[in-house]
């Protein structure tokens, strides 16, 4: 694939209205999701709650692109039909989580670094021939008075930028997910401190490793306060701070950010997105890459029954309507009511 090639991919992961679907949760958090709605994680399960997510009437409409795990990208649906055709045939990309998972930190109580570059030149040229088109690599740093380092700041930046340095050789754009984490107490001003430390180390590192920031797609948390936080932001703040931070740090050659939900209500996500864009004039597309804040509803909609997939779907579709309009700051609390 040309540069061309990679910068076309990542605009149309950016495409207006549109956002992805993070459905690339290892087998040990889709457990996690399954137990809550009492469904046993079996292999056929996590295929059938996938399947009915991809098979979504106008899954296109407002998902640019599925982030898929290991499993997903290598199996059929119900009917034998690959579920990579499924997305593709919906004009929806394919994408892949390649990591491996955040380690501990060695002499850094409580932090963690990414491990998965061993092999991955390997892995990707394999996920492009399955149809992967983008990659996902998630680093996460977490808050306490004491944390973080910049000794963990700098062996994520440095990981994520090998990373994403392997993607656009094997042709793939990758999303560089440095997750600040929502534990804790913390104030938003002190996440967004450390949201500006940590993207400043990511875009030197990037730099080093001359990785194409044409080609590649930034999957930031929002400025936001801890979860246990006695007096939190409220939506406008979290919104301006957000922004703030990443004019300050993030370069406009990134054609897109692409938020996570990061333990956000599905409300919330939405409403954070589509006051930051109501805010405007930005360099770069502002959009969604949702994991929880996507599917949580439709999760318990579904409830394991077959009887309810179209209802499941129908909660999906509207969910993925309201972040596509918050994508234009045209979002609005009263399109919820059914
Ligand atoms: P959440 O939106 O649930 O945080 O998941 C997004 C994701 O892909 C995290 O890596």
């Amino acid at each position: 694939m040309s540069q061309r090639e990679l910068i076309s991919v990542a605009n149309a992961m950016v495409a207006p209205g549109k956002g992805i679907l993070a459905a690339d949760e290892s087998t040990g958090t889709i457990e996690k999701r399954l137990s809550s709605i009492h469904v046993e994680c079996t292999e056929d399960n996590r295929r059938d709650y996938r399947e009915l997510l991809f098979r979504t009437a106008g899954i296109g409409d407002h998902i640019s692109g599925v982030i898929l795990y290991d499993e997903t990208i290598r199996q059929n649906g119900a009917d034998g039909t690959p579920l990579v055709k499924v997305l593709q045939d919906a004009g929806v990309i394919p994408g892949i989580k390649v990591d491996m998972g955040a380690k501990a930190l060695p002499g850094a109580e409580g932090e963690t670094v990414t491990e998965g570059l061993d092999g991955l030149r390997d892995r990707l040229a394999e996920y492009y021939q399955i149809g992967a088109r983008f990659a996902k690599w998630r680093a996460t740093i977490s808050i306490t008075d004491d944390i973080p380092s910049t000794y963990a700041i700098n062996a994520n930046a440095h990981a994520l930028a090998r990373y994403a340095a392997l993607c656009q050789e094997a042709s793939i754009v990758p999303i560089v997910e440095p997750e600040v984490l929502m534990d804790g107490s913390h104030t938003a001003a002190r996440c967004q401190d450390v949201t500006e430390a940590t993207l400043t180390a990511l875009f030197a590192a990037l730099d080093e490793h001359r990785v194409m920031l044409e080609g590649t797609i930034l999957k930031p948390n929002m400025v936001v306060s801890g979860a246990d936080c006695a007096n939190p932001a409220g939506v406008q703040e979290v919104a301006e701070r957000t922004i703030e931070a990443f004019k300050r740090t993030v370069p406009s050659t990134v054609p897109g950010i692409c938020f996570l939900s990061g333990g956000q209500s599905e409300i919330e996500a939405t409403a954070h997105l589509n006051a930051m864009n109501a805010i405007g004039n930005l360099p770069w597309q502002l959009s969604f890459s949702y994991g929880r804040a996507l599917q949580a509803s439709t999760l318990k909609a579904w409830g394991g029954s077959a009887g309810n997939v179209a209802q499941a779907q129908d909660v999906f579709a509207h969910r993925s309507k309201m972040n596509g309009l918050a994508r234009t700051g045209d979002y609005n609390a009263s399109l919820e009511v059914a």
